[in-house]
């Protein structure tokens, strides 16, 4: 990859000779000795790095800072000096801002290395613009419904401001996919976006996971461990299932998003917490609230905005667009090139009720892919057995065993493969489900 440097500083030997060290591994170096003409030269060309001499005999190179940060891309800025400004409390805003601060006289050889690190840093931001460019192309919410059709500019809006989310639906109906959407389509894009599944956090260690701990504060703490809120810093915290969420832990997390402050445990320092809170749900939390399982408080603090995405059946005008997007999707995926079905075939699929929503509906043409690869036969339901799964009982007398198995196992495919979620839904232990899951593989 070749970078642009500018080198700015009134001393021409030592801007000369550092230029010069410079081109002999990257080519684009531009060096100049004064205020307006390095104005000038950012005015026509954008940089990956700007070296600029504080004291120059036509301006002051922290103006330049000014300049050079109005690029779309905003360099890298290096300050040389000779005067230790450090005590200036205006001089500090500053130096926080650009990436390095060189005091003179230093020689050549340490100049390079500083301008060299401003490079690595570089790079790594612009892979990660790129690797974030690739995110938000991923994310696609897609559907003609209006259901859909208001979700999708709803999110939009939301991208950009800070207000609480809460989005509920079935499972699978594309919850994490739009608390995603919020995240990477916004102004906290190239901030954290840390998910955290509520149902999976063992009591006793809520408030080092969301909080974090110190060194010592209790047995096993062997080193301070950041907690969720910290990780998530100016970013959003994604708090999944927050239905299935501990009593006790609810009012913790209350105090926090209401003070907007929190202490790592065993610590004294006061954090602030400045993450954006979407979380999810796939029950109905005000019948939760009700029922006394949910805190009426925290139901609101999180409800500022409500979001629900209705189950596919009720939105059937939305199974060929996204299953036609999801078809492409998964070839990409498993990197094959699958011709896609005749329209028949996909409305074919509206004719059956999706209960894992779309999450199911991914999983099933992922299957029919992979089958069709190996024997090429067409028929949608006969392959899969999607049909019988419509019924509760088979229409064969099985043995029993088989059959508990079999809805075991259906219910570990509805519930998306998780086993937290499959124990609660079959009214069993984890441990008993583990078990049984074991054995049936
Ligand atoms: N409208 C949509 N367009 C494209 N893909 C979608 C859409 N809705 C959901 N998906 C995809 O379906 C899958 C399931 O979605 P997601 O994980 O967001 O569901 P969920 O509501 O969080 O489910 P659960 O409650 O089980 O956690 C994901 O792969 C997601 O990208
Ligand atoms: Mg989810």
């Amino acid at each position: 990859m070749s970078y642009s440097v500018l080198l700015v500083d009134d001393e021409r030997l030592f801007a000369d000779s550092l230029a010069e060290l410079l081109r002999k591994n990257f080519s684009d170096i531009d060096c100049c000795y004064s205020f307006e003409k390095a104005k000038a030269l950012l005015k026509q060309k954008e940089y990956d790095v700007c070296v600029f001499d504080i004291f120059l005999p036509d301006g002051n190179g922290l103006d330049l800072v000014d300049f050079a940060k109005k690029q779309d891309f905003p360099p890298e800025i290096i300050l040389i000096t000779s005067n230790d400004f450090s005590f200036n409390e205006n001089f500090k805003n500053i130096k926080e801002s650009v990436f390095d601060f060189v005091l003179k006289p230093f020689n050549l050889f340490y100049a390079l290395k500083r301008i060299e690190n401003a490079i690595e840093k570089r790079n790594k931001k612009i892979k990660d613009y790129y690797e974030l460019a690739q995110i938000s192309e991923k994310i696609q919410i897609i559907g003609v419904s209006d259901a859909i059709q208001k979700i999708k500019k709803m999110a939009s809006f939301l991208s950009n401001v800070d207000s609480h989310v809460l989005i509920s639906g079935e499972t699978g109906t594309g919850k994490e996919l739009i608390a995603k959407y919020i995240h990477y389509t916004g102004s906290r894009a190239n901030k954290p976006f840390v998910p955290v599944n509520c149902s999976a956090i063992s009591f006793g260690l809520f408030e080092s996971e969301f909080f974090g701990h110190e060194k010592g504060a209790f047995t096993g703490a062997v080193s301070s461990h950041k907690g969720l809120f910290e990780l998530a810093g100016d970013g959003t915290l994604f708090l999944d299932e927050i239905g299935e969420m501990d009593l006790g832990f609810q009012s913790k997390l209350l105090r926090v998003l209401e003070s907007k402050e929190f202490r790592r445990v065993g610590g004294s320092k006061i954090l602030k917490s400045k993450a954006r809170i979407i979380a999810a749900t796939n029950r109905n939390l005000l019948d939760e609230v009700q029922k006394g399982r949910f805190r009426k408080d925290l139901f609101y603090r999180l409800s500022v905005i409500n979001i629900n995405i209705p189950p596919l059946r009720k939105r059937k005008e939305d199974i060929v667009p996204i299953a036609m997007y999801l078809w492409d999707d998964i070839c990409k995926r498993l990197k094959v090139d699958i011709a896609k079905p005749n329209k028949e075939w996909f409305l074919k699929l509206v004719e059956y009720d999706w209960p894992g929503n779309v999450r199911e509906l991914s999983n099933f043409l992922e299957k029919y892919i992979i089958v069709k690869m190996f024997s090429g036969k067409e028929d949608v339901f006969e392959l899969s057995g999607y049909k019988e799964k419509q019924s509760v009982f088979p229409e064969k007398l099985v043995p029993l065993d088989k059959w508990v198995n079999d809805y075991i196992l259906y219910a570990y495919e509805k519930c998306g493969f998780n086993k937290t979620k499959t124990a609660k839904m079959l009214g069993v232990s984890l441990s008993t489900l583990k078990r049984k899951l074991k054995k049936i593989k």
